[in-house]
């Protein structure tokens, strides 16, 4: 018992303690969705694209969305009305996950394939 004590603390913890706190970890090439819908919102994305990224003052961004590079390199450097974000306010990882949030949200269904709409 004290033996399993010992390793979980003084052999496990401190590699558990580098896993976490590694820069090599916040690299998440593929995004993570859950994140990225919550920066989505709270990053004011979704005042001007929609909540889903379906647009509205914006244009859509959802289903489809352009890669993760482009959308970096899009919003920080706008051609239109839309207001720049830096990457010190809006991190490439930060768009990596809204990115990978937008890659989520599924197609709207075709309007004739609603049996509700073939009655
Ligand atoms: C104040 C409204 C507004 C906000 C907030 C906003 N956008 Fe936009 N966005 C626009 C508009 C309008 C356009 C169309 C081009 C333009 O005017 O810049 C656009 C264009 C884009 C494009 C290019 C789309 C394309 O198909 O070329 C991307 C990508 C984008 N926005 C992503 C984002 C992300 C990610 C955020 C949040 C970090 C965001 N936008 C916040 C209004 C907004």
């Amino acid at each position: 018992m004290l033996k399993i004590i010992f390793v979980t603390v003084f052999i496990a913890a401190p590699f558990t303690a580098m896993a976490q706190t590694s820069p090599e970890n916040n690299a998440q090439p593929s995004g993570d969705a859950g994140h990225g819908k919550i920066l989505f919102i709270s990053d004011g994305c979704s005042e001007c694209h929609g909540t889903v990224g379906q647009g509205g003052v914006g244009p859509h961004l959802a289903p489809k969305p352009l890669p993760a590079e482009a959308i970096a390199s899009y919003i920080r450097h706008p051609a239109g009305v839309m207001p720049p974000y830096a990457a010190s306010v809006v991190s490439d990882a930060d768009v990596a996950d809204i990115a990978s949030y937008l890659r989520s949200v599924p197609a709207q269904p075709k309007l004739g394939s609603l049996p509700e709409l073939n009655d």
